[in-house]
């Protein structure tokens, strides 16, 4: 059977393509309880990532800071992962050539046991050294909620923690953009859940179709990417997914 169905499509293409790249943002979480970026009830409504999200704001005000990371982190906690995450951690199972790219820091991608996972903006889970002090690692996970000092101090040197997450201005971990950019050389790249607002991620998809990857949107509303990619599914990531997910593995032939 032939159709031109976005869901039997989808499910089509993932059968045929050897190599599979997704990369994810805010709205893959959204059904989670995860609060999106932006949008009406985005964070970026309420707070301002001048003084939240950026180096600058952390030398200025690191307590201020950290309130927001606190608060996130405690919400974050309270939130498991929904059928978006547990779709995609059973595609990184089950087909060898998939990588997930993901912007969200949550860390649910994991939590629903997603394998080959790049996290490109870092996790909100870890924690680095401010001041980069010789004898701390370049990150390491502290889980605590809430913490209990605000700012958290450095084990290492007694300065201030930093959250382990790229902020605005900041470059990409080299090695990460290494990993993302090779995942881009594929047969099929689905971007889902992000306003493809923010770059470099937000690159990735039209890099991916210059390759010759076949790309597909998925994502209720419009985005700058909608116009480029060869399919647009409209629809929130948890619901095309688990359809998609359905397809395949009722084993339909897709022909
Ligand atoms: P955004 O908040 O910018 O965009 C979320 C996207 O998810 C929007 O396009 C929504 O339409 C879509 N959306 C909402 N609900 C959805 C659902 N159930 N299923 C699918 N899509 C849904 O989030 P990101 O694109 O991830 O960076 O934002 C990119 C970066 O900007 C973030 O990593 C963060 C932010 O500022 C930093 O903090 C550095």
């Amino acid at each position: 059977m032939r159709t031109d169905n976005p869901i039997s499509l989808l499910a089509r293409r993932i059968r045929t393509s050897s190599r599979i790249t997704v990369l994810t943002g805010a709205g893959v979480s959204a059904a989670s309880g995860v609060p999106t970026f932006r949008g009406n009830a985005g964070l970026w409504q309420s707070y301002s990532p001048e003084d939240l999200a950026t180096p600058e704001a952390f030398a200025r005000d690191p307590g201020l800071v950290w309130e927001w990371y606190n608060w996130r982190r405690e919400l974050i906690a309270a939130c498991r992962p929904n059928a978006a995450h547990f779709v995609l951690a059973a595609w990184s199972r089950r087909y060898p050539g998939f990588t997930l790219l993901t912007q969200n820091v949550d860390g649910l991608h994991e939590q629903a046991g997603t394998e080959n996972t790049v996290r490109f903006h870092g996790s909100i889970w870890e924690v680095s050294c401010w001041n980069r002090c010789p004898g701390s690692p370049a990150r390491w996970v502290d889980a605590t909620v809430p913490l209990r000092t605000l700012p958290p101090g450095c084990p290492y040197c007694g300065g201030w923690l930093r959250p382990g997450v790229v902020w605005f201005g900041e470059p990409i971990d080299p090695g990460i953009l290494d990993r993302a950019i090779s995942a881009t050389d594929c047969d099929l790249f689905i971007t889902a859940g992000t306003s493809s607002a923010v770059h470099p991620a937000a690159g990735l998809v039209a890099a991916s179709r210059r390759r010759g990857a076949f790309t597909a949107e998925i994502n209720p509303e419009t985005t700058p990417a909608s116009a480029t990619v060869d399919w647009s599914v409209r629809g929130p990531a948890e619901v095309v997914l688990r359809e998609v997910e359905d397809l395949l593995r009722r084993d339909i032939t897709l022909t």
